[in-house]
């Protein structure tokens, strides 16, 4: 019998648990007909951590996520939260999974379904067969440098953000998408700010030097700026891309909505490589906790699910598994299922549990 998986599922707030139930029924799915048995602990984070333990994360918590082979993680926040003080925050238990656990290369992948073309606001002609990865780093710059916050400046208020990025951060980060883009069609694009930032200028040096071990990939250096005109305008030529903490968040918005559902989008942050041959890795889908529709079986638990095939892929070494679910997911849009938020004309709407069955449905079909 294979080694025990062992899975930490934190669903958080807002539609985070209705769409990790969906996972969880995939998992049961797996368990019978596969014969893979997952190790599974829950636990809170986020608001409902806060409500019942008065922070967003608990050090119990974060013990277990330290141990296992990978955390699911579901979304946090809602407006219930927004008067919390900064570091109890539903955010600050997410900031502190991905600094604990040291996860600094987020995978965000942005590919277009074919069946939801039309849910774009983009033309179909600009998106159709976009296939793109983009490599945040996601445990440095502008979202934990020191110093950060307020002083007093020539005898005035002054709020301050720091920038900062050691050479080995952006090297880790660089090597992830090159690695990455050997297995896909080997071009990685690094977007940074080399004409206004000094950490533009480090980024663009740093990202050249670890080019060399890595000649077999195209490298093109983009301006941030110029790179988020770029997503818009044609998105299908780039392959990887490659940037910092604070650009990649804009950036990976931008190449969210290019598919045109944030519902459908998985993704993956992960570690080094520890002593015991694992990388430690979160799982999340890029949608956030949606509270306009939360706790009404409406939510798309498409992007959790293929977030959890993702972990199949990168943590378990599952790949067969991994497709199986994802092909399973393009099957139910190519039948017409569809949640709210990707809807269209001649469609059959459902809410979040009939999404999960016709998945399983999917599944049951292939593994016959
Ligand atoms: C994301 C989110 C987070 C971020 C927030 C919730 C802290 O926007 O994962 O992209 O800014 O990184
Ligand atoms: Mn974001």
């Amino acid at each position: 019998m294979a080694a025990n998986r062992t899975l930490l599922m934190l669903p958080g707030d807002g539609i985070g648990p209705e769409v990790a139930r969906e996972v969880r029924r995939v998992i049961d799915w797996m368990d019978k007909r596969r014969a893979v048995r997952f190790d599974i602990q829950e636990d809170l984070v986020g608001g409902a951590a806060y409500d019942k333990y008065q922070v967003a994360i608990r050090d119990e918590t974060m013990e277990i996520a330290q141990k296992v082979d990978a955390v699911l993680f579901g979304a946090v926040g809602g407006p219930a939260y927004d008067n919390v003080p900064r570091q109890h925050r539903p955010e600050a238990g997410l900031l502190r999974l991905r600094k604990d656990l040291d996860l600094f290369a987020n995978l965000r992948p942005a590919l277009t379904f074919d069946a939801l073309l039309d849910a774009s606001t983009l033309k179909p002609e600009v998106i159709k067969g976009l296939d793109m990865l983009i490599v945040r780093e996601l445990t440095s710059g502008v979202y934990f440098g020191q110093p950060r916050g307020m002083q007093m400046y020539e005898g005035e208020e002054r709020c301050v953000d720091t920038q900062a990025y050691t050479k080995a951060e952006i090297v880790r980060v660089a090597e992830v998408a090159f690695d990455l883009a050997r297995k896909r069609r080997g071009k990685v694009s690094s977007a940074e700010k080399n004409n206004v930032m000094e950490t533009g200028v480090f980024w663009k040096k740093t990202v050249t030097e670890v080019h060399q071990r890595f000649a077999d990939v195209q490298l093109e250096h983009i301006l941030a700026d110029n790179c988020a005109m770029q997503l818009v305008r044609n998105p299908r030529q780039f392959d990887v891309i490659v940037c910092d903490n604070l650009f990649g968040d804009i950036l990976s918005d931008v190449a969210a909505m290019l598919t045109g559902s944030l519902g459908m989008l998985p993704s993956a942050s992960l570690g080094g490589v520890g002593p015991d041959g694992k990388r430690k890795a979160l799982y999340e889908p890029v949608h956030g906790s949606a509270p306009d529709i939360a706790g009404k079986g409406l939510a798309n638990p498409l992007a959790m699910l293929l977030s959890f095939a993702m972990a199949l892929r990168y943590s378990f070494d599952m790949p067969e598994d991994a497709e199986l679910i994802e092909q399973a997911a393009q099957a139910v849009l190519n039948s017409g299922i569809r949640t709210g938020d990707i809807m269209a004309p001649g469609c059959t709407q459902v809410g979040t549990e009939q999404m999960g069955k016709a998945l399983i449905a999917e599944l049951d079909k292939r593994a016959a």
